[in-house]
């Protein structure tokens, strides 16, 4: 029997909504990019241009492909943070289902303005929670709803972001302010764990968040001596600083999608116009020490939930290395695993074992064949957007499955360790309250 697939419109054709609609490529029989809505020309172009589609079905703003009625089954929002809700409600409001990027709000007002316009035009919306979808915690909460650790008592994890990462996303880069960016760092990079720990634990709601951070490293009173306003410019430390824009951005190519998004299309750039942009206008080519960063490098979120169980998320910025590490204590044994080593293990008491203890090691394969999909974020990406094409195209929710009703109490904790952090007190967590 042959299905017609399902379609889609891009919002936003960036880096994630872009990367999403792959999916479209590789299954034309499941998923057909119908529209582009993009202001900027150039990857408005290059989007239509990739999915086969003449400039007739590209559009500059919501407002113009909603004027149209509804063209496609559905949207993938990947615009940035700020602009979710303005752009998620008026495509609800013409009827599309939503594939959201992360976070889906920049506050606790406007997420459950967005969970009442969905509930009204009942579309269905679902966030790009990734890791859910990573083979790698796919089987911990496996383990988890069959029973292998028993009771949860302490969910830890911890989210150590690279110096290169962080500089380059965080301190020089445009998540860099909240006040512009809409999203403070926890929000912006740890919404993922907050969720992670909310999805293990689901069905015991969250109860109460304390949390403590702050901007300590990353300002111009811990800048080394010798450092200058550019890497290229004043800098007489620049060769063997870690943070060198030359050796990030030119020599090692590291996150070029960041770095040379204000000179788009650059892949035909020479190094020598690059490094003279780096010398002279880039933001990236600022000291790190000298920006205009205003958020938390590093902070830490106390839970605790219904039950009496406890959670913590640890944000360090920075680190040579970066990870995700999340440890689970069960009153049947605990699990403790690497994210970006794609490994856990369960410890079960054992008197009898030489260590009263015993272990079974789990290795995920994420270069391996998984329903055939591979790829970013530990393998979720792709494994995301299958689902949401399967779930809107008549499939059973997966356990993955991010509904917006899902998603809103990892949302909910983060929003309101912010206020935890700011008051320098313990902040109730309740849907009633907000
Ligand atoms: N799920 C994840 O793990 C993950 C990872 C990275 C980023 N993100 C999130 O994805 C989102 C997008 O990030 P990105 O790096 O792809 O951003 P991006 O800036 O590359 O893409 C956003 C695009 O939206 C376009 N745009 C601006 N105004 C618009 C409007 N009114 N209507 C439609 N399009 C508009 C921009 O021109 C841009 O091309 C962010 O919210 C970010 O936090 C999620």
């Amino acid at each position: 029997m042959s299905h017609k697939p399902l379609t889609g419109v891009i919002v936003g054709a960036g880096h994630r909504s872009v990367r999403y609609a792959e999916y479209a490529l590789e299954h034309p029989d499941k998923f057909k990019i119908v529209g582009v809505v993009e202001p900027r020309e150039h990857r408005r172009k290059k989007a239509l241009e990739i999915h086969g589609l003449d400039d007739s079905a590209g559009y500059t703003s919501v407002e113009e492909l909603c004027a149209k009625g509804k063209l496609a089954d559905t949207a993938i929002n990947g615009t940035m943070d700020q602009l979710h809700i303005p752009t998620s409600i008026p495509l609800l409001e013409t009827g599309y289902d939503i594939l959201l990027e992360k976070p889906l709000a920049i506050s606790e007002d406007e997420m459950m303005r967005l969970l009442s316009v969905m509930r009204k035009n009942k579309r269905t919306i679902l966030i790009c929670h990734v890791l859910r979808y990573a083979p790698f915690y796919h089987a911990i909460r496996r383990k988890i709803l069959d029973g292998r650790l028993g009771t949860i008592m302490n969910i830890q994890t911890n989210e150590h972001v690279s110096y290169h990462h962080e500089s380059s996303a965080f301190v020089r880069g445009k998540w860099n302010r909240q006040d512009v960016c809409g999203s403070g760092h926890l929000m912006a990079k740890c919404c993922h764990d907050l969720d992670l720990i909310m999805w293990m634990l689901s069905g015991n709601p969250p109860v109460a968040v304390g949390s403590f951070g702050s901007r300590m490293f990353f300002r111009e009173d811990k800048a080394p001596k010798g450092s200058g306003t550019r890497c290229l410019l004043d800098c007489s430390i620049e060769r063997e600083c870690p943070y060198s824009a030359k050796k990030l951005y030119v020599e090692n190519k590291l996150w070029g999608y960041y770095a040379w998004e204000d000179i788009e299309p650059y892949d035909d750039k020479s190094d020598e116009f690059r490094l003279e942009h780096l010398k002279k206008d880039s933001p990236f080519g600022r000291c790190v020490w000298r920006c205009d960063n205003n958020i938390v490098d590093h902070q830490s979120v106390l839970i605790r939930f219904a039950d009496g169980a406890t959670g913590t998320h640890n944000l360090v910025t920075g680190t040579a290395r970066g990870l995700r590490s999340i440890h689970i204590l069960g009153s049947k044994g605990d699990l403790y695993g690497v994210f970006d080593e794609s490994r856990f293990e369960i410890r079960t008491p054992n008197p009898s074992a030489p260590d009263h203890y015993e272990r079974e090691e789990f290795d995920l394969n994420v270069t391996g064949d998984f329903h055939g999909l591979d790829g970013g974020h530990g393998g979720g990406d792709m494994r995301l957007v299958a689902d949401f094409v399967d779930l809107m195209s008549g499939g059973k929710p997966s356990i993955s499955c991010t509904s917006l009703e899902d998603s809103i109490y990892g949302h909910l904790v983060g929003f309101r360790a912010e206020v935890a952090r700011e008051r320098n007190t313990v902040v109730p967590v309740s849907l009633e309250t907000t």
